[in-house]
């Protein structure tokens, strides 16, 4: 499938999203969107890919928010099926069953820090920056961020920041949990390539099962959780790949996971 807004690669069992609006800091218009929600469907439907990469073009910006000229003329139902949409390609890439690591080499603002939520887990350069500055805009965030950044960082910094609007540096935006780890521009995208690569190595199966299990068992009661996180274990037995991970062990090398999904 071609792209227009978006970059889509693909090497073996990784592939690389690259959202591709650098002149307007990769901000999300409709289309964008749209082309994410295909580009994740393209990618799910692939058995070949086992991880993804999610990326902004240029040394500016991972993306700088909805894109404020689209939405300036949008009437109220227009805002509110742009929000759904928005909120549609977040929740496909909470369901994708292959991991999503947030590569963010600049401005991820508004929808962009939404969007980077929405991956697995981030990875960001030094040079980074985040935040929900929608309360500047008169609107609040429309792409999950009012539930998934008090879900990730806690309530009281999810309302500092949607609440004041302030654009915080990577160091904070560490120290509070919203980025995994940190490298400067250089080393960014191949640090998140080695760790794209060892999670590529193990089993999709049980890669799935962790993904799903941490990201939907999270609000449900643990005991109701802990029955999900039973049940996907025993599947996991069902797979090659459990022969071939404890036969491995066992036998003193390295396992090689080739099961499907
Ligand atoms: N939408 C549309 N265009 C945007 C944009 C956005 N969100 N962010 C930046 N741009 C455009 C600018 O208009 C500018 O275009 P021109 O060259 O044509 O003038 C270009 O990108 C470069 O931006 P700046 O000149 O502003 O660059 P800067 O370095 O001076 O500032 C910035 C960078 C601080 C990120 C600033 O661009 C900014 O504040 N952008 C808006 C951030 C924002 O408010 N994001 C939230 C959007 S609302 C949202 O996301 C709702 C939601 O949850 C669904």
């Amino acid at each position: 499938m071609s792209y227009e807004t978006i970059l889509y690669a693909k090497d073996g069992a990784i592939a690389t999203v690259t959202i591709n609006r650098p002149k307007a800091l990769n901000a999300l218009n409709p289309q964008v969107v749209a082309e994410l929600g295909q580009v994740f469907a393209e990618i799910a439907a692939d058995a070949e890919v086992k991880v993804v990469l999610l990326t902004g073009a240029g040394d500016k910006a991972f993306v700088a928010g909805a894109d404020i000229v689209s939405m300036s003329v949008m009437d109220p139902v227009q805002a509110r099926n742009f929000s759904r949409q928005l909120q549609e390609v977040t929740c496909a890439m909470e369901s994708l069953a292959k991991p999503i690591i947030a590569v963010v080499n600049g401005f991820a603002l508004g929808g962009g820090t939404e969007i980077a939520l929405a991956c697995d887990f981030i990875y960001a350069s030094d040079v980074s920056k985040f935040g929900q500055p929608e309360i500047n805009l008169g609107v609040i965030p429309g792409a999950g961020g009012t539930q998934r950044l008090s879900r990730l960082v806690g309530k009281n910094w999810a309302k500092e920041l949607c609440l004041t609007g302030d654009i915080i540096d990577v160091a904070l935006a560490k120290e509070i949990g919203l980025v995994n780890r940190v490298f400067t521009p250089e080393e960014l995208m191949p640090a998140a390539l080695k760790t794209a690569k060892k999670i590529a190595s193990k089993g999709r199966v049980s890669t799935r099962a962790c993904k799903e299990l941490i990201n939907f068992g999270f609000d449900l009661p643990l005991d109701h959780a802990l029955r999900l996180e039973a049940e996907a274990f025993g599947l996991c037995f069902a797979s090659p790949d459990q022969k071939e991970g404890m036969g491995a062990f066992i036998e003193k090398r390295k396992a090689e996971f080739k099961g499907s999904l």
